[in-house]
Parts: C-alpha cells; sequence; structure tokens
C-alpha cells in the first residue's frame, strides 16, 4: 500500500513538475517559428520551378491571420477586410456575369498548380477554381467537401440582383475581403484564376439557367 502511495506521489510529481516548468507560448517570429519554417521549406525538393518557392511566402493577410491563429480581434479582422477589399480588379469589359457553362467546367476542375512530387502539370493544363473541395454546387455532382457552405440554389435563396452578382465575383477574387481570416483560396487576387473565368463562375452560380438553381 504505501508503495502504492509512494509510486503515486512520484507520478504526480512527474506530470506536475514539466507542467509547472512549462513556458508562455513563443512570441510569433521568434526562434522555434524560424526553425519550424526552415524545416517546411527545406521538405520541398529543389528541382520544382523556381517561382513555385515565392508561393511559400505569406503577405501581411496571412502572417496577421497566423498571428492570431485565424481568429483576430474584430478589430484587426475588420482592417484586414478592408486590406483586401481594395485589391479586387474587374474585367475591362465591366461584365461580371459570363457563361455558366464555362463557369460549371471550371468549378469542378481540382487540377492545376502541381509540383514535382510525381508529376508536375504538364504544359497548358487548365487551373480549376476546385469548389466542390468545399462546397456542395449542383446536384447532379455528388462528391463535395463541407469546410464551406452549401452554394446550391444560391440565386434562387438570394436573387440576381447587381448587389448579389458583385457579391459573388469580389468573394471569388477574394474571399479575405469579407471574412478576415477564411480558409477560402483568393483566386483572383493570387492570379489564380483570371477575371474572366471569374464572371464565368459568377454565372454558374446566379443564371437562373444554371444546374446550380436547377434541381
Ligand atoms: C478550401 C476550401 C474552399 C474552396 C476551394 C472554395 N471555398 Fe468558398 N468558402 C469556403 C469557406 C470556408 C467559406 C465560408 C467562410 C467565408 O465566408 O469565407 C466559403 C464561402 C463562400 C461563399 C460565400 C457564401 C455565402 O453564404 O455568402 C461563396 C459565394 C463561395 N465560397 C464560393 C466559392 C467558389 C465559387 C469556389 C470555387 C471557385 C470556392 N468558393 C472555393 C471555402 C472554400
Amino acid at each position: 500500500m504505501k508503495l502504492k502511495i509512494a509510486l503515486f506521489g512520484l507520478l504526480t510529481a512527474a506530470i506536475a513538475i514539466p507542467a509547472l516548468a512549462q513556458k508562455a507560448p513563443e512570441a510569433p517570429g521568434g526562434k522555434y517559428a524560424k526553425e519550424a519554417e526552415q524545416m517546411f521549406r527545406s521538405s520541398f525538393r529543389t528541382d520544382n520551378p523556381k517561382y513555385w518557392m515565392s508561393r511559400l511566402d505569406q503577405d501581411d493577410t496571412m502572417k496577421t491571420c497566423g498571428t492570431y491563429r485565424d481568429n483576430p480581434p474584430r478589430k484587426v479582422g475588420e482592417q484586414i477586410e478592408k486590406a483586401n477589399r481594395t485589391t479586387i480588379r474587374y474585367p475591362v469589359d465591366g461584365k461580371l456575369i459570363g457563361d455558366w457553362k464555362e463557369g460549371e467546367k471550371l468549378a469542378a476542375v481540382g487540377t492545376g498548380g502541381h509540383i514535382g512530387f510525381i508529376q508536375p502539370d504538364p504544359a497548358g493544363r487548365v487551373r480549376g477554381g476546385n469548389c466542390y473541395a468545399c462546397h456542395e454546387l449542383a446536384k447532379k455532382e455528388l462528391a463535395y467537401g463541407t469546410i464551406g457552405p452549401s452554394l446550391h440554389n444560391f440565386s434562387k435563396l438570394r436573387g440576381t440582383s447587381d448587389d448579389i452578382i458583385k457579391y459573388a465575383y469580389d468573394k471569388i477574387y477574394n474571399s479575405n475581403a469579407f471574412s478576415a481570416c477564411t480558409n477560402m483560396p483568393r483566386f483572383g487576387l493570387l492570379n489564380w484564376l483570371t477575371p474572366e473565368q471569374i464572371t464565368h463562375i459568377v454565372a454558374f452560380l446566379v443564371d437562373p439557367e444554371s444546374p446550380v438553381n436547377k434541381d
């Protein structure tokens, strides 16, 4: 019995002492963060295209979101959204709604941007929006992710006003303009999709004839 108590005491001490010794988390940009980033960067093969490595550089939005673990105080979040709103660019002809059939294809394509691991993208491969990875859109596509909300019946529920069209365009162009540290990629800002391609995806969401709005 005594032995058991002694062992229990030892065990508690073994757990308690390191817990007491634990320091406050390191401030962002500190030694360990730098070491972790170095390790992360060196894990990529060096025979990838040079431009690819620039994708590891974080802009101010990403750094600030990282500092606050994607949950910044409201005021900081508003600043991030404001800064991202100023980045949005529109097609030269000013038309924000394109061809839903083109948009349907782009929303479903999950290729593009692959780097050398097994095989990089062949030249000229179309980049897609990969929207189904995170959203439900047209009902006929059964495989979709649920990180983002369902976009099925987008315009049936919200209408087809100019404001909704602009919102859909802006959201796809730079998602962080509306929710500071969202998981949704900034397709326009990062030149992943062209403004014209975005107008096609907007049509896929908003056009009453699109399968998003027809079951
Ligand atoms: C990696 C996941 C991811 C991908 C890929 C993604 N989204 Fe999102 N999306 C989200 C998340 C999470 C939200 C909800 C948070 C927010 O509003 O940013 C969202 C929100 C939205 C909204 C706003 C919904 C609302 O209720 O107002 C729209 C519109 C949208 N996404 C469209 C798209 C389109 C179109 C694509 C493809 C070009 C796409 N998303 C790709 C994650 C993603």
